[in-house]
């Protein structure tokens, strides 16, 4: 193909001043559009016309930077899933915050290697690792890194489980040591799905994880766990780790921590706690005491791009012994090593404490955004999000139209519309097609799950742009969208 005839190699702009103009335009654009969202439906399908023309032919030859970014705003921006929006109540999405979109202007634009260096970035990062030690009162003397999200943050602490727990030397010998048994972990039912493919990703395999009952509040079983840990130590299997959840992703619901950290203490276990986002609820005055417990654990993940409103991706990691999780990934190689000055005499620390060496500052947005409004006012959005659920939960257990299917602790929400004379499969099927009516109107998102069979519709808060009459925007439509679809029956 056409190899590039530029007469100027450099990728800067051709004319800085144009160039100028343009990102003028383009920070209007997204101001007047973050201001007006609530005006703006939730979601809006992207038409196949458009879907077209982002199905484009490999663009050898370039346009200019006004014609990229005229694309961008007329058959991207207009086509996101939703979760910017007041009204968006869907999986676990958090909303963005825009002066974190300017900060990952900032932070690309600097664009320091965020494995190390003698460089500013490192050291703000390993801030905002300690504001974030203090925020959910983890011990301050733990280690930490900044991951891409949830997924990669649980899979790096249940990577170091694996080495602090192995036998032997897991470094050296990895699983392939068959004098040794089937190393297994355990979590509840109600893990997030991480946890299967970390079991395979982390060579484990899926027989290594162990998935134990939960009881009616969807916490994991104790009697259970204690046996089935009891029997695998009998058939020669050898224990590592305990996942515990603090907010599991269908209702919310968080595992007794402190039973569990005296469960591993005594058993010799790792206990990790998946705190997707329900970690941060720890920084509440309310609601902090749901999370007893916590400072014990040996790791725990969170994300700032869920319950910390931080733009995707930003997930965290923290581990209790700091020596441990530098063991697991400490790195060699003569060309990071031993600089006694200059641009690397710092080392490179996070290349020593995950999987990847290249990293981006993500850590810049939440620096900024911490600076500004302070730990105290994102404790207390967390917080309200977590009130205005409670107080919703209290319109739909006085709604006759409405069931809910499961406590809500936390800022989840699992109801349904009932009608009198439907059966579950019915049910079901009427409370599928209000989901997907309500997400259709535009009026807001909210998902679903599936409790013990039957289909319930779901809301969970980490919007700190929504408030409690957003919320019951969705629960009137819920009702009204249930009785004009039963009254056309
Ligand atoms: C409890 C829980 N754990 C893990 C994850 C995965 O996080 P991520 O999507 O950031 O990888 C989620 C995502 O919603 C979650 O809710």
């Amino acid at each position: 193909m056409p190899v590039s005839a530029s007469k100027d190699a450099s990728l800067d702009p051709a004319d800085w001043e144009d160039f100028r103009e343009l990102a003028h335009e383009a920070v209007d654009d997204t101001i007047d559009l973050l201001r007006t969202l609530r005006e703006r439906p939730a979601w809006s399908r992207i038409p196949d016309k458009v879907v077209g023309q982002l199905q484009a032919p490999v663009p050898w030859e370039g346009s200019s930077e006004r014609i990229a970014y005229e694309e961008f705003r007329s058959l991207i921006e207009p086509y996101t899933n939703g979760n910017r929006h007041p009204r968006f109540f869907g999986w676990v999405q958090g909303c963005g915050i825009p002066l974190a979109s300017l900060a990952e202007f900032l932070a690309s634009s600097m664009n320091p290697h965020m494995a190390g260096f003698t460089q500013s970035g490192p050291i703000v990062e390993a801030q905002v690792l300690d504001w974030m030690k203090a925020f959910i009162r983890y011990p301050p003397d733990s280690s930490g890194i900044l991951l891409s999200g949830g997924t990669m943050a649980n899979i790096t602490g249940l990577a170091i489980a694996r080495v602090a727990r192995h036998p032997g030397n897991y470094r050296m010998e990895g699983l392939q040591n068959r004098d040794m048994g089937r190393m297994v972990f355990y979590g509840s039912s109600e893990t997030h799905g991480w946890a299967g493919k970390a079991a395979e990703w982390l060579g484990l395999g899926r027989a290594s994880y162990s998935t134990l009952p939960v009881d009616a509040d969807y916490q994991i079983s104790l009697t259970a766990l204690r046996t089935t840990i009891e029997a695998d130590r009998s058939a020669g299997r050898v224990p590592f780790c305990v996942i515990a959840n603090a907010g599991t992703i269908n209702t919310g619901a968080i595992d007794p921590l402190a039973d569990l950290a005296d469960l591993c203490e005594l058993e010799g276990l790792w206990l990790h706690v998946d705190g997707a986002y329900g970690a941060l609820a720890a920084a509440t005055t309310k609601y902090g005491a749901l999370l007893k417990g916590l400072d014990r654990a040996d790791s725990v993940a969170f994300d700032l791009h869920k319950w910390f409103y931080l733009p995707f991706e930003i997930g965290c990691l923290l581990v209790r012994d700091a020596d441990r999780h530098r063991q697991t990934f400490a790195a060699e190689g003569a060309y990071i090593e031993g600089h006694k000055r200059g641009v690397i005499e710092a080392g490179l620390p996070f290349a020593h404490l995950g999987i990847e060496l290249t990293r981006g500052f993500k850590a810049l947005k939440a620096w900024m955004c911490c600076k500004a409004y302070g730990l105290d006012r994102f404790a207390a959005a967390i917080q309200r999000n977590v009130d205005d659920i409670q107080a919703i939960v209290r319109v739909i257990d006085s709604t006759r139209e409405l069931e809910r299917l499961a406590p809500a602790p936390l800022n989840v929400v699992c109801f349904r519309y009932k009608a009198a004379g439907l059966t579950d499969a019915e049910l079901n099927a009427l409370n599928e097609e209000i989901l997907y009516r309500i997400q259709e109107s535009g009026v807001g998102v909210p998902s679903s799950t599936t409790l013990n069979g039957i289909v319930a519709l779901r809301l969970a808060n980490v919007n700190h742009r929504a408030t409690f009459s957003d919320l019951l925007v969705i629960v009137e439509a819920v009702v009204a969208c249930g009785a004009a679809l039963r009254a056309a029956a």
